[in-house]
């Protein structure tokens, strides 16, 4: 799906964010800059009903947690994950048992990625491409 600005990234965002529910894992694909933290960012607007909430990118804290009207929702970056044992210091096994869980990076975790709906983001001209898997 083409996303040609910010905006349809973040229309998608919405889109999504009203079919997670509790237990869903989303893997968010793509390189460096194709807009993974953009989206989820359009998701946590759009879960806690507030467009002012503040998402950084969890680039070096890894992980950041928020409360929202579909439940708590887990915020991966796993870039610098070194190991994907690694992952196990930052919640993850509580993410999945209460959470919707949102990766970034979820290559990193090789294995232990549980099953999940992806999304794959592509640098497309000024814009962005989108490959769902659900
Ligand atoms: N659909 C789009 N069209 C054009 N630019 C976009 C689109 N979506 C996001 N961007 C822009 O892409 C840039 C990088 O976005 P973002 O930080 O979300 O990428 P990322 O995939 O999370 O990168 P990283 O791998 O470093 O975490 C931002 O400047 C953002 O505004
Ligand atoms: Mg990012």
């Amino acid at each position: 799906m083409p996303l040609a600005d910010e905006t349809a990234t973040e229309q998608l965002g919405v889109t999504l964010a009203a079919r997670l529910k509790p237990g869903d894992v989303v893997g968010l694909k793509g390189e460096l800059g194709a807009g993974k933290t953009t989206l989820a960012r359009a998701i946590l607007h759009a879960a806690s009903g507030d467009p002012k909430l503040v998402v950084p990118s969890p680039t070096f804290t890894l992980v950041e947690v928020y409360e929202t009207k579909l439940g708590t929702i887990w915020h991966f970056d796993l870039y610098r994950l070194e190991t994907p044992e690694q992952v196990f210091e930052l919640g993850w096994e509580e993410a999945l048992a209460d959470g919707i869980v949102l990766v970034e990076w979820p290559e990193r975790l090789g294995p232990l990625m549980p099953k999940h709906l992806s999304v794959i983001l592509e640098v497309d001209g000024d814009g962005r491409r989108a490959l769902l898997d659900v």
